[in-house]
């Protein structure tokens, strides 16, 4: 046996008992004749001590020590003279009487504490040992309750969990697939799955009411700190379900994920937001509702007053920054560039300045007069103290970029605590968005989502107006302003799938080509059915209260989409290639 006890569990309780500890040496430091070692496994640290006492041969031994190396040690469970409120072990150190190097260790490139000198690049180049800090163990253990406990939940709501495959086809979820190539269907591919959408559809088809997978999804899209090329969801669906039906199970699943993971009971009913009203009142279709500063539409006060910017503009809207009046000139240009970002693009910002004694110092003075600066603050419900920012131009453009300052402002004052969580229904999505560029409707969800059956008049009608305003059958659920889960209710009437291809522009047979399998499968008794996907990585991530997914992830990719530990993708051989029938037309001085 390599250990009796782990470097975490040894207490008062202890004392006196002979113990084998095995694991990674953290510091060691001399003191006088003693010499400490800091010993570290996966559950702690634990304080190992040699004195004069200590025979000559192990006190040698222990000279040799460095960082990392692993050994095993034996000794006795003393209390310590002078304790470690810090960590758990802190009563106790262990007297070595044995002690034996398992493995040696070349000095690690950073320090293997909680805040190491590392950067982020070379942590991740040597991820193994980044792996060995806290934080990351306690992100990967959280992670793991956060599985362990959906599983048990689903388990007990009669879900039964069955995988499916990675090598299919192309997948619409609206990103780019990867690809892998078929050496056995030479000059074919199959796509990974961006989400196993249509599988999960013909279980249904096939019987399996309830369905879940904690399943992992590959995408090929610009990465930011909450997304991953290949990223995990707990994926579901359900048959002869309403849209209710969805959201309350779902909802019984994140309340059990707060109370057995964070031990915060939510007694209320989540609130349920219309798409249309979370864009109007916060600018996003992910709202943060932890904190006020909603939009308010001023177009109407705003117009009229000579002032051309607002006068020629579909769109003016505020927000209130509270007891922010004593903004300086340079505080407020720096706000000014920061919507004016590419990004965000507006064009400019106005500010009105509503001072203590009642008067208003603003931007636009030259254009409104105290009277009017007045009726703008009431319309955006500013009181004394406050400052009132105001952007005009396109309006869901204009409604975006105040739901982006907001939540910078938010940032900015302290108001998004990680601890607070606010969980949030987003309903009633449009079904379709327009493309200008491709002059074509795209399914906002995904060409499988119903239309609400009270919009099916428009659903049916050739009109553009009338096609833009059918809402779908569509849900997210929304914490902390980040987008977690999505799903529908799906459509499972072929006459209904047929028309949504038509109206996303499939030919007959290039629907067949792609989704053959499933318009056919739906002509053997497709029960009504709905699901819905959370993000997994991003779920963990916000109960670790953080909001990059990536320490959530034990092997994760950087931002160019690379494993630099791994250094992948890289090129294959020439044979490699032969054998997949691939050529490449890469030309490194042509690629960008
Ligand atoms: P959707 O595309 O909304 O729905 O994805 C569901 C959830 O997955 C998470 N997510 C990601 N997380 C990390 N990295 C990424 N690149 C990434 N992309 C998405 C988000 C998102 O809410 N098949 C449908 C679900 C359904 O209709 O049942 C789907 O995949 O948290």
């Amino acid at each position: 046996m390599y250990r009796t006890k782990t470097c975490g569990e040894l207490r008062l309780s202890n004392v006196s008992e002979e113990v084998t500890l095995a694991g990674w040496v953290q510091r060691v430091r001399k003191m006088g004749g003693m010499t400490f070692i800091d010993l570290r496994d996966r559950y702690g640290i634990t304080q190992l001590v040699t004195d004069e006492a200590t025979s000559a041969q192990l006190n040698g031994l222990v000279e040799k020590l460095g960082r990392e190396f692993v050994i095993q040690a034996t000794g006795i469970v003393m209390e310590r003279q002078s304790k470690n409120p810090k960590i758990e072990t802190g009563d106790i150190e262990i007297k070595l009487t044995d002690m034996k190097v398992l493995n040696p260790s070349v000095t690690p490139p950073f320090t293997i504490e909680d805040e190491s000198d590392g950067g982020e690049e070379l942590r991740a180049k040597f991820r193994y040992l980044d792996l060995r800090r806290n934080p990351l163990k306690r992100a990967l253990y959280l992670r793991h309750k956060m599985a362990h406990e959906v599983r048990n939940y689903l388990d007990s709501q009669n879900f039964i969990e069955i995988e499916t495959p990675y090598l299919i086809k192309s997948t619409p979820e609206g990103a780019r697939d990867f690809v892998v190539p078929s050496r056995m269907n030479p000059g074919e591919f199959y796509a990974l799955p961006q989400s196993p959408q249509q599988q999960k559809q013909l279980l249904m088809v096939a019987g399996y009411d309830r369905y879940f997978q904690i399943v992992r999804c590959f995408r090929d899209e610009d990465l930011r700190a909450d997304r991953q090329p290949e990223f995990t969801q707990i994926d579901c669906e359900m048959s002869f379900v309403e849209r209710d039906d969805v959201l309350n199970t779902f909802e019984g699943m994140i309340k059990s994920l707060f109370k057995n993971i964070l031990g915060i009971e939510i007694n209320y009913d989540f609130p349920r937001m219309p798409y249309s009203q979370a864009m109007s009142m916060y600018g996003s279709d992910k709202p943060d509702i932890r904190f006020g500063m909603t939009l308010h539409d001023i177009t109407d006060i705003a117009k009229g007053h000579n002032f051309s910017v607002f006068d020629s503009a579909e769109y003016v809207g505020s927000i209130v920054v509270k007891g922010a009046s004593d903004y300086t000139r340079k505080q407020l240009d720096e706000l000014t560039e920061w919507v004016k970002r590419p990004q965000i693009g507006a064009k400019g910002l106005v500010y009105v300045k509503c001072a203590s004694d009642g008067s208003f110092k603003s931007s636009i003075d030259k254009f409104f007069t105290a009277d009017d600066l007045r009726k703008v603050a009431q319309a955006s419900e500013a009181e004394a103290s406050d400052l009132i920012l105001i952007l005009s131009g396109p309006k869901t453009k204009m409604q975006t970029a105040l739901g982006s300052l907001r939540i910078e402002m938010g940032n900015r004052l302290g108001l998004r605590d990680p601890k607070v969580f606010a969980p949030l229904w987003v309903v009633d999505f449009p079904l379709l968005e327009w493309d200008d560029e491709t002059q074509r409707f795209y399914a906002m969800h995904h060409p499988f989502t119903s239309p609400k059956p009270e919009h099916l008049e428009y659903f049916y009608s050739n009109k553009k107006e009338d096609l833009a305003m059918v809402c779908a059958n569509a849900y997210d659920f929304v914490l902390n302003g980040t987008e977690v889960g999505g799903g529908s209710i799906r459509i499972h009437d072929s006459k209904i799938q047929e028309r949504m291809f038509e109206v996303l522009g499939f030919s007959k047979e290039d629907a067949d080509y792609r989704f053959g399998f499933l318009i056919n499968a739906f002509k053997y008794g497709a029960p009504p059915h709905g699901g819905i996907a959370f993000g997994f990585d991003r779920f963990c991530a916000l109960f670790g209260g953080q909001e990059t997914i990536r320490d959530y992830i034990a092997f994760p990719k950087n931002n160019q989409g690379r494993d630099v530990m791994l250094d992948a993708p890289s090129r294959i051989d020439h044979s490699q290639m032969e054998e997949l029938f691939l050529e490449s037309t890469y030309n490194e001085n042509k690629v960008n």
